[in-house]
């Protein structure tokens, strides 16, 4: 997002209601670390209202004992919403924010206007969890004040009270992030004394000014080897990375600059920095760099560059850049911090800036991915590159759901009933046949496809298909008829391996969300979809070439979000 004072702004109606939901944690106005804390406790939300969490399980399905019937509304609301991926529960969320493991619980702070489903008024929400799946909602942890809107950041624990700014030896959870205001964007410090819950900014903030309006996204780690914390942070306009050293998180130290490198665009946000392990033994580091607009398929894309970092000038191996997703609806890719055993997890904002502001949902906007563990691997030709995982659904599965086709003969399909408005994994890994020698000449053989579709009754379709011949992935959103706007573009495409009539598919389809992870996760394909009535059926066709599934496990997930979705269990 660019600094934009023209964007939609809100209805008050809607703050007065949110606000009562969220009360009144978080930092207010002139809280400083330096002085008493406030005697306001953070307060619970208030889930009384209709559409909060807890009157989001509709009666019977809570009580044991009760055969739950799945309730199917018809609301875009409550149609679009997301079972197992994390979403607001009124108003707009863009970027993952402040991800981190305090030892018990994992956070996930969001940019997040809570007054109306536009960007704008940013706060930090909150919500917490023990495997990143079952999110709780948490109050507001930080709010725009009279500074500025609380942009993207970080958070870290200063278990070494670096800062100073603790009580004790111990430390504690320290946020650092942009405050942003049409005319300039600056670094505060806030700390936090109740783990998270809410923050109290720094006396002397900003901690890093260079008189910018495009400056922001810092996004910090501990680097060991120099023993020093390390900023990464966006010259957003300058199409630059800036790193920045420090011994306390007060005092920052201008290292070095990355970039511009690889895409352009208009505005570099959200760098993230981490030391990834290469699957088989090893570690490199992974730069990763938002870029909004300017992706390839259009709008917003997360961009990632593998190579050192020696504690201050981080070195591309190469000059290729990797891009997360093959298409449009994962950005603001960001890490969790202080993983055990130094897994790479992230979350990405799962929406494009292109047209965020206008999809069907009206009370609600913005879904986050699911989480995913990511590696670096060797592609079939030698390249390293991001693979990606999503973390930990297997124990969301429900019993499998009867698919036994393992063949599929040239012209033919095979298809099943899918239970309705559940959220779905779908696992299989399927050969093309050889390339029939009576083809007519002329269309290289590029005839021998496999597609995967999801539809329904009202003829609407979801496809996403396997090119055999050319080794290449699409998907195709443009026959779900709720929603259009000229940048929700439908078909995407991604290049799995050459000459190679097999591949395999994770996909997890999520109300109004779609995740495809191919060729074990080297490619990537995020988007969000609308079908205007349910899917009901998968089908799975072979064309032009028959062929074989090796492998083929179709499963309910189990709902993880305390939300009013079309099924309530
Ligand atoms: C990325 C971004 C960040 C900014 C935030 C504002 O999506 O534009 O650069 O801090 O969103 O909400």
């Amino acid at each position: 997002m660019t600094d934009d004072a023209s964007a939609p702004r809100l209805s008050r109606r809607f703050a007065l209601s949110s606000l009562a939901a969220f009360g009144a944690a978080g930092i207010s106005g002139g809280a400083r670390a330096d002085e008493p804390a406030k005697s306001t406790p953070p307060q619970a939300p208030d889930r009384t209202r209709k559409s909060e969490p807890n009157s989001s399980h509709p009666e019977p399905a809570d009580q044991p004992g009760v055969t739950a019937h799945p309730v199917i509304k018809t609301q875009s609301d409550v149609l679009y919403r997301p079972l197992i991926h994390f979403s607001p529960t009124t108003g707009f969320m863009n970027d993952p924010n402040g991800l981190i493991f305090d030892g018990t619980h994992y956070h996930l702070y969001y940019q997040y206007d809570p007054f109306a489903p536009y960007a704008g008024h940013v706060h930090w929400g909150h919500a917490i969890s023990t495997d990143m799946l079952h999110w709780e909602d948490q109050p507001i942890a930080i709010d725009e004040t009279k500074d500025g809107e609380a942009f993207t950041g970080c958070t870290v624990l200063d278990v070494k009270n670096t800062s100073g700014l603790f009580d004790t030896d111990k430390g504690g959870m320290a946020a650092i992030y942009t405050r942003a205001t049409p005319h300039k964007q600056t670094q505060y410090l806030a700390i936090s004394k109740d783990n998270g819950q809410s923050f109290t900014e720094y006396a002397h903030n900003p901690v890093l000014d260079i008189g910018s309006n495009s400056f922001r996204d810092p996004k910090i780690l501990f680097h060991k080897p120099t023993n020093q914390w390390v900023m990464v942070i966006a010259k957003s306009r300058l199409h630059q990375i800036a790193f920045y050293a420090s011994i306390d998180l007060i005092h920052w130290t201008h290292l070095s600059d990355f970039g511009p490198s690889g895409l352009f665009g208009v505005d570099y946000e959200c760098p993230n920095l981490l030391e990834i392990p290469v699957e088989g033994g090893g570690s490199r580091w992974v730069l990763f760099v938002s870029v909004n607009p300017g992706g390839p398929t259009g709008g917003s894309i997360t961009q990632y560059f593998i190579g050192d970092f020696d504690g201050s000038r981080f070195t591309p191996g190469d000059t290729v850049i990797g891009l997360t997703d093959f298409a449009k609806d994962a950005y603001a890719l960001q890490l969790y911090d202080n993983m055990p055993n130094g897994e790479a997890v992230a979350i990405a904002w799962l929406g494009n800036w292109q047209y965020c502001q206008e999809l069907p949902t009206h009370s609600w906007r913005g879904a986050m991915t699911l989480p995913r563990t990511l590696a670096l691997r060797h592609d079939a030709a030698g390249w390293l590159r991001l693979a990606q995982k999503p973390r930990g659904v297997e124990a969301l599965r429900g019993a499998e759901i009867a698919f036994p086709t393992r063949r599929i003969a040239a012209g033919s399909s095979t298809q099943a009933t899918l239970p309705l408005g559940g959220a779905l994994e779908l696992v299989m890994s399927v050969t093309v046949d050889e390339r029939p020698h009576d083809l007519p000449l002329g269309d290289k053989g590029r005839t021998g496809r496999f597609v995967i579709v999801f539809g329904n009754e009202q003829g609407e379709s979801l496809t996403i298909g396997f090119d055999a011949f050319s080794g290449q992935l699409w998907l195709d959103r443009n026959d779900l008829n709720g929603f259009s706007q000229p940048f929700f573009t439908g078909q995407f495409s991604t290049a799995l391996n050459p000459d190679d009539r097999h591949f395999d598919i994770h996909l997890i389809l999520d109300a109004c969300t779609l995740e495809i992870f191919a060729n074990g996760g080297l490619s990537v394909g995020t988007a969000l979809i609308f079908p205007s009535n349910p899917l009901t059926f998968l089908r799975l066709e072979a064309s032009g070439a028959g062929a074989s599934i090796e492998n083929l496990a179709l499963y309910p997930l189990k709902k993880t979000m305390p939300r009013e979705t079309a099924v309530s269990g």
